[in-house]
């Protein structure tokens, strides 16, 4: 997805603009461009394609500059072309823009700019907003940003240059993140908080309907009526590891690999007297024992996680739990209400779709819980409460310890919500507390040795359709462990309940498809067993995923992972998965970090 940097200080400016869009590129882009302002005008240099090539640009043209903006373009409106990178400038050049997020009311504002001579150069909708605010400019530049950014319709975070101020970055934001950073004497703008945690100290988030203005020694908040606003700024929680991929050849690797220890220090943070308590949402007590039903929303991996969190939650506190698509949620006029708790699901904090839908949920008057990683973000922000997942930066793009924090801290509220109504006796809650404490180390028994993995990855590398199958626990590992393949190796894959192939998809079994059994709940072993053979009689080359002593291996091929109860095996069963994936597409020669098509954070709908 787009990423937008910006800096104002002492320093060269052309170098920190670089060095945030290198940050930035793990989300995704097409293409980029910086505009510099020095002493004689705005200097504008795009590219096409890799960063390398604008830096190559840049470089030739030795700009002295201390003050920029820089974007990496995700392509939305137009082709991704040199003339369609952002920055884009107003016809009279006094207004340079970069800008993400969609402008929906575009085509009608162009259409009018056009009557009145205004040409374009590019197809984007970005370029409305430099022209409009140059049409709505005579000498005073918060008021053609007013009445500029009040008639744009769609989502924007936006930053601008102009001719006639030197010192200034302005910025405007609706529904796309924009974080403002604070270091001595040069401040900072980004979309995305860890493209600047390396400079700035602290960092503030823009709310819907905010401008501000960014100067060397001061930021101003105003509100989209002009009035001045105070904002807290919070300390930027990234460390200068997150960023690097250590001994690791990926990123993806690194962070497969960190599990454990997040796991590990998630859990520890909220154990009490061998109990789990969420000091987060302490005071929740009395609209958690009123709670009548509790949806879940979420994107991807993250609504995977909701489907693990739900099997937990309805175990453990018997309480019905609903999970959903953002996406679609968004849009179906849910009946949610005060007593209908809702739990947003996001590593990033910045999912367009779970946004809308949690600013949904709170004008229908429930309360939400964020399950976020990204601190600050929107979602963080927005939440009645959050509970951090503390996964630390995740940069690949398919994420694995995002998605493990998220399953681990939806169980953790299971036992809290459990403790508060009163639906497990302690001894269970302690057993459970228990189990989950010795997850992080049959984590690391997985990952101590992957080479049967590696192994099987080469037979199955050639494959075309693959299936995984599972009921229960075992198939919302399932969608996750299909999802996985198919984004970094793009290999076709399918998650199916076991139970319910029979009902027409069994049709697409033929001989040697390759289809991936997770059968370790122990509970429903047997049923699964028979969908195993169900598919075997059909040909399919089967591959079991079970706990240590469960299955036949004399008779079935089977990966086994250590013992657990039931409803924690999705902590468990997900790491061969995530590790099959990724020496998948690494004998595939895939770009692992960065797969084509996906972005890290999904900022439009
Ligand atoms: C897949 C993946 C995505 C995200 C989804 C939601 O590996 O990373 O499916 O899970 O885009 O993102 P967040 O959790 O940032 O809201």
């Amino acid at each position: 997805m787009c990423g937008i940097i910006g800096y104002n200080g002492m320093s060269n400016a052309e170098n920190i603009l670089i060095k945030g869009l290198k940050n930035l590129e793990y989300r995704g882009y097409d293409s980029s461009g910086v505009a510099l302002m020095n002493e004689d005008k705005i200097h504008i240099v795009k590219s096409e394609g890799r960063l390398a090539f604008l830096e190559q640009k840049l470089k030739s043209k030795n700009i002295l500059s201390d003050m920029g903006i820089g974007h990496t373009r995700w392509a939305t409106h137009g082709k991704p072309n040199e003339a369609n990178a952002h920055p884009h400038t107003s016809q009279d050049r006094k207004f340079t823009v970069v800008h993400n997020g969609i402008i929906e009311n575009f085509p009608i504002i162009r259409k009018e700019l056009e009557k009145k001579g205004y040409k374009f150069c590019s197809e984007t909708d970005t370029e409305v907003i430099p022209q409009l605010l140059s049409y709505h400019y005579h000498g005073d530049i918060k008021d053609a940003m007013q009445k500029t950014f009040v008639s744009l319709e769609g989502s924007f975070a936006a930053a601008i240059l102009c001719k006639d101020d030197k010192d200034t970055i302005y910025v405007a934001k609706k529904a796309s993140p924009l974080a403002v950073g604070r270091g001595n004497r040069e401040n900072f703008i980004s979309s995305d908080v860890g493209a600047i945690a390396e400079y700035a100290e602290e960092a503030v988030f823009l709310d819907d309907g905010e401008f501000a203005e960014i100067r060397k020694d001061r930021i101003s908040f105003f509100d989209f009526n002009l009035k001045e606003k105070e904002k807290e700024f919070l300390k930027i929680a990234i460390t200068p590891e997150d960023l690097t991929k250590g001994k690791y050849e990926h990123f993806m690797l690194k962070e497969i690999y960190e599990q454990p220890e997040k796991i590990k220090n998630l859990l520890k943070s909220k154990i009490k007297n061998n109990k789990i308590f969420l000091d987060e949402i302490a005071e929740l007590s009395l609209e958690i024992m009123k709670a009548e039903k509790i949806y879940i929303v979420a994107c991807g991996s993250a609504y995977h996680a909701g489907l693990a969190g739900k099997i937990a939650i309805e175990e453990m506190c018997r309480i019905p739990v609903e999970v959903d698509i953002a996406s679609e949620f968004r849009y179906r006029n849910p009946p949610v209400n005060e007593k209908t708790p809702v739990i947003i699901i996001s590593q990033s904090g910045e999912t367009a779709d779970s946004i809308a839908a949690l600013r949904l949920a709170n004008s229908k008057g429930s309360f939400v819980i964020g399950i976020v990683n990204v601190l600050p973000s929107t979602i963080a922000n927005e939440s009645d409460y959050v509970i951090p997942t503390k996964a630390g930066r995740e940069i690949a793009v398919a994420t694995t310890k995002g998605y493990l924090t998220q399953v681990c801290a939806l169980y953790m509220l299971a036992l809290h919500i459990a403790d508060i109504r009163k639906t497990l006796t302690d001894e269970s809650i302690r057993f459970y507390t228990e189990e989950l404490l010795q997850i992080p180390d049959k984590i690391s028994e997985i990952l101590s040795d992957t080479s049967e993995i590696k192994t099987l990855s080469q037979k199955y590398s050639c494959k075309n359709d693959f299936f995984f199958i599972g009921r229960n626990t075992d198939f919302a590992v399932a969608s996750e462990a299909s999802l996985k393949l198919k984004e970094i190796s793009y290999i076709n894959s399918s998650a199916y309940p076991a139970g319910e192939l029979k009902h027409g998809t069994i049709a697409l079994i033929e001989k040697d498809t390759p289809v991936f059994a997770l059968c370790a709940n122990e509970r429903l072993f047997k049923k699964t067993l028979s969908n195993i053979e169900e598919v075997i009689s059909r040909g399919a080359d089967v591959l079991c995923i079970s706990q240590k002593g469960q299955i036949d291996k004399e008779k079935y091929n089977a990966l086994e992972i250590p013992h657990c109860t039931d409803i924690f095996l999705p902590l468990l069963e997900i790491i061969p998965m995530q590790l099959f994936a990724y020496f998948v597409a690494e004998n595939k020669g895939c770009n692992i970090d960065m797969p084509k098509n996906l972005a890290k954070s999904v900022t439009v709908e």
